[in-house]
């Protein structure tokens, strides 16, 4: 892209500067927009403002150095309204109690916006189907009917989000015909990503959906896994056979112990009670949610088979975060691992290389450890939880001289059977023989 190219680019603002927010802002900034960015916590602000990155993601604290003359932070609306007509929306979107999604941060921003004809809303959010309809009419309530709605749902993983944003599988955009779908569209076009253009309640679905198949297919496989381990079967071998056929493909056959992150496991409950709520029992998705839940729990069981009762045992964790390459805690396995060996009586020493300071606001009780072997010192059995590569690289000799025991659970088949049992370690993943 030329700097004329660049010049020319629409400016927008960003409602919520979290993984979604910060990284939608310094992409768009990459591709050459001013972009506007808010958010209620002020001290986000300040450490954006002071040239810091406040999540841990690869790539993002280089695009936002790249791009900081581009890019403004305030806790205040005034300058992105003042600056920008299209407004991307990416709040947080928590479940309830219920299981459904809590839209009150959307709802925030919906009544803080006046209105204006030429100002759009671009939900990047995850909502339920349905919200789009609910807001037009939230707007039309408050006399605010001239502001247009985009629904322009998120895909982007974390651990990898820099690069999903520039090169997407593909752009959803759902509006009701008018400037802003065309807008929208202008600013995705340098990615020559495939463009899906439809209406607001079928891009809201297509979101929701996608990521419920994608948890289904975790699920399926670690059914298949469970069924491995009573048959003889190698779970590994099962899935390389499953996803050579293009109808199945590769991509989510990796058994383990169970998903995470704070995307699968809640938007799967808001599709599972968007269906119940309009009177549709979704029972596929009751399933998927279930076998997630005791997928976790199997490690438990695992152990108690090899150690017996689990009571003033030591067991070494290693990896915290829902998964590689991010500090994301939120559901992430490790979560209920900890809070079932604790209760058990066990003691957990854990180790993490970025997710420690967003564990120690959620887990307490346990030991955490600045390396993988001091986590494993003395320990009776240690159990891969996050597969970092670090831990998948650790020379298994001094992990054997480090722990007292000598069990491995392979909580993500990330490791090297063979490896591990040279060292003389007992080893044991997910299905595999
Ligand atoms: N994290 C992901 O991998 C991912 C991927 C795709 C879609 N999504 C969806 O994107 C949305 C955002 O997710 P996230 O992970 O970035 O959340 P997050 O919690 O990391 O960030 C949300 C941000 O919004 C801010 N905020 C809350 N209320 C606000 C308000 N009224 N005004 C301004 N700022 C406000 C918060 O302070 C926070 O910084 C969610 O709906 C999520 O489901 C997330």
């Amino acid at each position: 892209m030329s700097d004329a190219e660049r010049r020319d680019r629409e400016p927008i603002g960003v409602i919520g500067t979290g993984y979604v927010g910060l990284v939608t802002a310094a992409g768009f900034a990459e591709l050459g927009s001013e972009v506007w960015c808010v958010d209620i916590d002020a001290e986000k602000v300040r450490r954006l403002r002071a040239g810091e990155t406040p999540i841990y993601e690869s790539g993002l604290q280089e695009l936002l150095a790249r791009n900081r003359e581009r890019m403004h932070f305030d806790t205040d609306l005034g300058p992105a309204l003042a600056n920008a007509r299209l407004l991307f929306v990416a709040v947080g979107t928590p479940p309830t109690y219920s299981g459904d999604a809590d839209l009150s941060a959307v709802h925030a921003v919906v009544d803080a916006i006046p209105a204006a004809e030429d100002r759009a809303l671009v939900m990047k959010s995850t909502v339920p189907a349905g919200t789009g309809a609910s807001l037009r009419r939230a707007f039309a309530e408050q006399g605010k009917q001239v502001l247009s709605y985009v629904s322009c749902p998120e895909f982007l993983k974390e651990g990898s989000a820099v690069g999903d944003f520039m090169h997407p599988d593909r752009v959803v955009i759902g509006d009701e015909g008018g400037w802003a779908g065309d807008a929208v569209a202008e600013l995705y076009a340098p990615l020559q990503a495939p463009v899906v253009r439809t209406d607001v309640a079928s891009a809201e679905m297509v979101k929701l959906a996608s990521n419920a198949f994608l948890a289904t297919k975790i699920s399926f496989i670690n059914e298949i896994a469970n069924v491995c381990e009573e048959t003889g079967a190698d779970v590994v071998e099962v899935a390389r056979g499953m996803g050579l056929d293009e109808r199945i493909g590769a991509k989510f056959l990796q058994a383990g112990i169970g998903f995470g992150g704070s995307c699968f496991p809640k938007d799967v409950d808001a599709l599972k009670q968007l269906a119940g709520n309009s009177g549709y029992h979704f029972q596929l998705l009751t399933s998927v949610i279930e076998v997630n839940e005791l997928q976790k729990r199997r490690v438990i069981g695992k152990l108690q088979r090899h150690l017996g009762p689990l009571a003033g045992r030591r067991v070494a964790l290693l990896g915290l975060a829902f998964k590689p390459d991010t500090d994301d805690m939120r559901e992430a396995s490790s979560l209920v691992l900890t809070a079932r060996l604790l209760a058990d009586g066990a003691s957990v020493s854990a180790y993490d290389p970025v997710a420690e300071d967003q564990a120690r606001e959620l887990m307490s009780g346990i030991t955490y450890a600045a390396s993988p072997l001091e986590a494993l010192q003395g320990a009776d059995a240690a159990v891969l939880v996050t597969e970092w590569r670090e831990l998948v690289e650790l020379d298994w000799a001094q992990v054997a001289g480090a722990m007292a025991g000598n069990l491995v659970i392979d909580g993500r088949n990330a490791l090297d059977p063979g490896q591990v049992r040279a060292a003389g370690l007992e080893y044991e993943g997910v299905g595999r023989r």
